[in-house]
């Protein structure tokens, strides 16, 4: 720390959209935290050192390396926004935490694959090691769980947390637009991550709701356990089709503890009109948080972006100046232990079922019986005009049923005469 002892100076690694929003914010307001200190970024690093920065840096240190950066006495508080769970931003993080430096990281996947492993680093130096932007931006998920919630027996997070995904399901019903001119909107406003198929994927949102998992149940984050399926598979005609039904479709992540085992999992799911998660719409988050004595929480904001991105990351470094200390999860890193993963042989859901069936007499009695003899309950059921090649869209719901039994319901009716298309499946959202 300079000799003041009040001034903070920082090194920033990744100056990306969330590290150009930083770069500005503390160029703005060096001050925020005045109980802290002043906060002052004095060293950087990023891929490309031409790249046009939105504050003038000349009087910044220049690091090729962000390892040099993190381990250099000229700064005392080290930011990792480079992004990836591996490479050049572990190694910093490591780095930093080494030597006893605090870090503040927005990088998610990093947290969610080796979150136990630094944890127990930055405990065994005393530092702190935050984390706020990993998920959900500006909007404050992660402090909720660790510190407002800690005395709380949480029993399910789940909600929306991947803008980019959100931003494209909500275009596309709104404007009947096609996937990939809605993908390069994204990528253009900023909410995308560099390789696409991290958000449409689904992976960016599990990384998120494996974070919050851990800190919700007081396991260690495991990243690998979780079940993962994108919005890669869900076209426009799901879409509108789900809308003719009540329905809008949205990327749900959710994370359920059943006594000492966890199930983390991110879906496409069905929410009906009116409820919070299918009124979340554009690059927006939503959050549900449900505990034993709470009851429930919603939580709905900006998950993404420069501005609410980099107040996210400015409340850690708060934290940091104000000297702020808690373990880095809710429990302490000696603690953390992976949850075992509850049993998804016994699930039960609702879910959608979309077929293309041949205009011909039988074919609903056929897929009906076929349902009703596997004790599959129909709750909606819609049936479209044929369209010009003869085919004919039908899609139902079902009422609450094992998914296994769903699954070999939907086997027996591929193999309907009639049926001119793999039958689609898609799952309504427990809320
Ligand atoms: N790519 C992410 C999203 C933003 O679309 O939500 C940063 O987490």
């Amino acid at each position: 720390m300079s000799e003041d002892r009040k001034t903070w100076r920082i090194g920033v690694a990744g100056l990306g959209t969330v590290g150009g929003g930083l770069l500005s914010f503390l160029d703005a307001e060096p001050d925020f935290a005045p109980a802290g200190g002043r906060a002052v970024v004095t060293g950087i690093s990023a891929r490309s050192r031409a790249r046009n920065r939105p504050v003038d840096v000349s009087a910044m240190q220049w690091f090729d390396d962000p390892v040099a950066l993190a381990k250099s006495p000229d700064n005392d508080l080290f930011v990792e926004l480079i992004g990836g769970s591996d490479g050049p931003a572990k190694a910093a993080v490591e780095a930093a935490l080494a030597m006893g430096k605090p870090v503040v990281t927005a990088n998610k996947a990093l947290i969610a694959s080796h979150g136990a492993h630094l944890a127990a680093l930055a405990e065994t130096k005393g530092v702190p090691l935050l984390f706020e932007a990993a998920v959900m931006g500006g909007t404050p998920a992660v402090k909720m769980l660790r510190e407002a919630l800690v005395g709380e027996d949480v029993i399910s997070v789940a909600g929306i947390l991947n803008g980019t995904c959100n931003y494209i399901l909500t275009e596309m019903e709104t404007k009947g637009s096609a996937f990939g001119d809605v993908l390069a909107e994204a990528q253009r406003l900023g909410y995308a991550e560099a390789d696409p198929t991290t958000d449409i994927g689904g992976f960016d949102a599990a990384h998120k709701i494996t974070i919050l998992a851990a800190l919700a149940f007081g396991c260690a984050p495991d990243f690998a356990s979780a079940e993962i399926e994108g919005v890669d598979q869900v076209d426009l005609d799901d879409i509108k089709l789900a809308h003719d039904l009540g329905y809008r479709i949205r990327l749900v992540a959710s994370a359920v503890r059943e006594g000492e085992a966890v199930a983390v999992r991110v879906h496409p799911a069905l929410a009906p009109f009116g409820h919070p998660l299918a009124e979340t719409r554009g690059s927006l988050n939503a959050l549900f948080i449900e505990g034993r004595r709470i009851g429930r929480i919603f939580l709905q904001g900006p998950g993404a972006g420069a501005g609410p991105t980099a107040a996210a990351v400015a409340a850690d470094i708060a934290d940091v100046m104000t000297a702020v200390r808690r373990p880095v999860f809710q429990s302490p890193a000696s603690g953390l232990k992976f949850a075992p993963v509850i049993d998804p042989a016994n699930r039960i859901s609702r879910v959608f079922i979309r077929l293309r069936v041949k205009d011909q007499p039988g074919v609903i009695a056929a897929v009906s019986e076929t349902l009703a003899g596997a004790g599959v309950s129909i709750d909606g059921f819609l049936q479209k005009s044929a369209q010009a090649d003869g085919s004919v869209p039908i899609v139902l719901t079902t009422h609450a049923t094992a998914e296994s039994i769903v699954f070999e319901a939907l086997e027996r009716i591929a193999r309907l005469p009639s049926m001119l298309q793999a039958p689609k499946l898609l799952r309504i959202a427990r809320l």
